[in-house]
Parts: C-alpha cells; structure tokens; sequence
C-alpha cells in the first residue's frame, strides 16, 4: 500500500509498504529519518517517540496504515532549516544529558510537548511528561537539569504565560 503523509512540513509518500509495518520503520527505512530510534518495538522505552497530529506516539507501535494522512514531527523536524539547534536541543546538551543518544530524540520529543502544555512545569510534571522514556545511560537528574533549563530560557525568552 501507498501511506502519504506530512513529516516536518513535507509532503511524504512511502510505497509497498506492508500492512503490518509499523510507521518507525518506514519513517527510518523508508523516508530516511533515522533519527526516531528503534531500541525495544515493544511501547517500553520511548525511543521512537514522535509527534503524530500533535501527540505524542511511540512510532513503533503504530501501523503505517494509521499515518495516512498524518501531520508527523519528528526530532529531526526540531532543528532549523539552517541547522541551528532547537532550545530543548541546546538545553540537553549544555545539561550534559546526552551520552550514546538513543534515548535522546524520544526524550527531545516529549520535553518539546511537555513545554507546550506546561511552560513552567514543577518536577513531578517533568517526571510524568518523560515516564515513558528510558534511558539507560546519563541517570535522570542531568535529564530533569536538562528539561529545567530549556523551560527557563523558554520563559526568559517568551515571558511568563499570564
Ligand atoms: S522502540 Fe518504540 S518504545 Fe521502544
Ligand atoms: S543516553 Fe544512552 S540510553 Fe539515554
């Protein structure tokens, strides 16, 4: 089958694809995104993590066939068309929250949701925001300094929501 689809404000479109392909594998095989990382295809670790219609998805749960049509984003959509690094993007690194990465783009996905919704979130909302994103390598509080920090510049930069 043929999935069309929108990702990072471009027009896909994937073909043969099979019915039971999930939308990481044709977002990494097929479209040339490998940024979503594929580290358990099981829904636990939220390396996958994306935007889909605004939500956030965990990609290797969902079947291509549910992206027909979609409005996806995803971590390699964060970045500016000149390369220059997203807020959350620089906050990870200047947090050091980055080691081998493949936690990063998933975690990136879901601090950019979490910063729409709550723009001056306490801890116990960034915990929840990232419960369902493993990382196996950095520990968590250079994550949370991490997600800390691009809420404040977000907050320095935009003012504080009335
Ligand atoms: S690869 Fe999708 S949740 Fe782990
Ligand atoms: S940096 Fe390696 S799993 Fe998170």
């Amino acid at each position: 089958m043929r999935v069309t689809c929108t990702v990072n404000g471009r027009p896909c479109v994937a073909d043969n694809v099979w019915e039971g392909e999930s939308l990481l594998y044709v977002l990494r095989e097929r479209l040339g995104l490998p940024g979503s990382k594929n580290a358990c295809e099981q829904g636990e670790c939220g390396s996958c993590t994306i935007r889909m219609d605004g939500d956030l998805v965990c990609a290797c749960l969902v079947a291509a066939g549910q992206a027909e049509g979609a409005d996806l984003r995803t971590v390699e959509g964060l970045a500016g068309e000149d390369g220059a690094l997203a807020p959350v993007q620089r906050a990870f690194l200047d947090a050091g929250a980055v080691q081998c990465g493949f936690c990063t783009p998933g975690l990136l996905m879901a601090t950019e949701e979490l910063l729409e919704r709550v723009p001056e979130p306490s801890d116990a909302d960034i915990r929840e925001a990232l419960s369902g994103n493993l990382c196996r390598c950095t520990g968590y509080e250079h994550i949370m300094d991490a997600v800390r920090l691009a809420a404040a510049r977000r907050t320095a930069v935009e003012g504080r929501p009335a």
